[in-house]
């Protein structure tokens, strides 16, 4: 088995946590995704890991991607917290597949300064990158899932969503309303049953805390 390593802020890589699963089970054959921040560090591992299990992967960056993408993803250039920008984004993989299946929210930004430095319009950069495009990403694929009645959100918060470091306040207060937002989106999408045996809707959304 092999580890991950990780670089992390607040103290040294706990690469034993995170043991990397190598056998390739294309879990998500066929599956039509959208991964944002995907040119580079974990955006692009999960764009990478999903086309290796089957998946279409449209990946989502303001920057080139710095090595080759593989075969299955396809690059498409734009900033998420313009909505605009995410009618573009969306209309690809429909144009091309008719529907998407998943969404990865993982494009953001970190700033360090704590509050008594925060400049205004950082903050407001890092609320638009880190959090509207969270809610711009959802608001543009739901409609889409509960139509077909199926589909899976991820959201990248962050262990300092939670757990309060010094410093970087954009951050913490961004990372927890991701969080938060994705709980709502949770109960809000979640399963929902006619009856004991007919699944009506299928929505999963859930946030991830590196
Ligand atoms: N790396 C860590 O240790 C760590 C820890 C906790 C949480 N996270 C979270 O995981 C996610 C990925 O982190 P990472 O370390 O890989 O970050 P990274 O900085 O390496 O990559 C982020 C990517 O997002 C893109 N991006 C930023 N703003 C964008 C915008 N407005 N529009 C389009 N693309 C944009 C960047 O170009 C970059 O390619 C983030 O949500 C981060 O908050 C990371």
């Amino acid at each position: 088995m092999k580890f991950e390593s990780r670089l992390y802020e607040t103290g040294p890589p706990a690469t034993h946590l995170f043991p990397v699963e190598e056998k390739i089970m294309m879990r998500l054959k066929d599956k039509i995704s959208i991964v944002t921040g995907a040119a580079q560090g974990i955006g692009r591992g999960i764009a990478d890991r999903f086309v290796k299990e089957g998946a279409f992967v449209a990946v989502i960056d303001y920057k080139e991607p710095k090595t080759t993408l593989l075969d299955g993803q396809q690059l498409y250039q734009g900033d998420v917290s313009d909505a605009e920008v995410w009618l573009r984004i969306t209309s690809w993989p429909l144009e091309k597949h008719g529907r998407i299946d998943i969404l990865v929210n993982n494009a953001a930004i970190v700033q360090y300064a704590p509050i008594h430095e925060v400049r205004l319009d950082d903050w407001n950069r890092a609320l638009a990158v880190n959090l509207t495009s969270v809610m711009l990403g959802m608001r543009a694929v739901i409609p889409g899932m509960l139509t077909r009645a199926w589909g899976s959100i991820i959201n990248l918060s962050s262990i300092w969503g939670s757990v309060a470091a010094p410093g970087a306040a954009s951050y913490h207060a961004t990372k927890a309303g991701v969080a938060h937002l994705t709980k709502n989106a949770a109960v809000t999408y979640a399963k929902k049953q006619h009856s004991r045996f007919e699944l009506i809707q299928s929505i999963r959304a859930s946030s991830r805390r590196p």
